[in-house]
């Protein structure tokens, strides 16, 4: 008698291994997933993205941020390519996400999979796969995709205010980072993703303009810069809607160029000079200054992480034969 409530535990404590065992599996990505069922995926993937890049210089900037919006939105799921419809707007139309575009390179090798393997590849496995070729293309460092992700059916807008804003102070960051499992080295890191691209002046003319109480400018930024983006962004109801400025000067090159303008007080946005100036973060943004492979090997593993985040599993995912539409 004694014995029974022990064979109790026991058999309640197997089953839940059994579930954990389960889950873990189906959540489980794999960098071979395709290998059997769509050989030539990344293949494909990458002929498409090249050929949009040659094209289109805002397309590996694009499909960088791309990946990180769609993961930092209910997880890598691609929600972050479906179109608004009559009764639900989507989180494409989403503040953050207005500035995105390059939808279209997507949509293209989205077509191309559905004709050499129909319904096999998901579209956020395709927005990873695209986010790591649009590196390698820029100059950056090569890693392993994990596959498998499915792709989620629901998409709204307003779940895009939780993306991180350039206004943000470093604490802020940490915490929407830490809230997704990622740590301060995570976050610096992926910031270098800056290292592409451009923003406009509604992104950072608040540090160039009565700042604060004290300071018309932010004072953490180099004044020469500073009065420089003053004159991009000046006359803001005449000025072209395109107005701003790259996020790094050598912005079509993924290099640590990035890291050594925040050195120099010369980040674009809020969000990154604040890496510089938290004693917490500090030493990694002079030590990705310093050492760009070093740089590199972080954002491979970081990368890694980041598309880990939510991964949908095999019961509440789909292949979504058009990227923009649920099946
Ligand atoms: C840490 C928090 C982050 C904040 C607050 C932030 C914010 C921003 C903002 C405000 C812009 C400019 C948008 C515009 O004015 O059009 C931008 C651009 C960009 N972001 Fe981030 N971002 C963050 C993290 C990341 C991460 C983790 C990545 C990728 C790994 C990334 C990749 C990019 C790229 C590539 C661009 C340039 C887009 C283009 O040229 O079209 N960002 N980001």
């Amino acid at each position: 008698m004694a014995n029974l409530p022990l064979k109790n535990i026991i058999f309640h404590f197997l089953i839940i291994l059994l579930i954990l065992v389960v889950q873990t599996k189906a959540r489980q990505l794999d960098i071979h997933y395709y290998e059997h069922s769509c050989p030539q995926a990344e293949r494909i993937i990458r002929h498409v993205v090249h050929d949009a890049t040659l094209h289109d210089s805002k397309v590996a900037p694009r499909i960088l941020r791309m990946f990180f919006h769609d993961c930092f939105v209910r997880g890598c799921d691609a929600s972050v390519l479906l179109d608004s419809t009559d009764d639900n707007i989507a989180e494409k139309d989403g503040p953050p996400n207005k500035s995105l575009r390059s939808y279209y390179v997507i949509d293209e090798v989205k077509a191309r999979l559905e004709e050499a393997c129909p319904h096999t590849v998901s579209c956020a496995d395709i927005i990873a796969i695209a986010a790591r070729d649009v590196v390698i293309l820029s100059g950056g460092p090569y890693w392993e995709v994990y596959k498998g992700r499915k792709d989620g059916k629901i998409s709204r807008a307003n779940e895009t205010l939780g993306l991180p804003r350039p206004s943000f102070s470093s604490s802020k960051l940490i915490e929407i980072f830490s809230s997704k499992g990622l740590g301060i080295k995570d976050l610096v890191t992926l910031s270098g993703g800056h290292t592409l691209g451009f923003a406009h002046c509604a992104s950072f003319e608040a540090r160039l303009h009565r700042y604060n109480d004290y300071f018309d400018i932010d004072p953490t930024m180099d004044i020469i810069f500073a009065n420089m983006l003053k004159k991009k962004c000046a006359n803001r109801h005449k000025r072209d809607n395109n107005a701003g400025y790259y996020l790094d000067s050598t912005s079509s090159i993924f290099d640590n160029e990035y890291y050594k303008r925040l050195v120099a007080g010369k980040g674009v946005l809020g969000s990154d000079q604040a890496l510089y100036n938290d004693y917490r973060s500090k030493f990694l943004v002079e030590s990705y200054a310093k050492y760009e492979a070093l740089f590199f090997m972080e954002f491979t593993t970081s990368m890694i992480k980041l598309g880990n985040l939510g991964v949908n599993n095999h019961h509440h995912g789909e292949i979504r034969r058009n990227c923009r539409h649920v099946n």
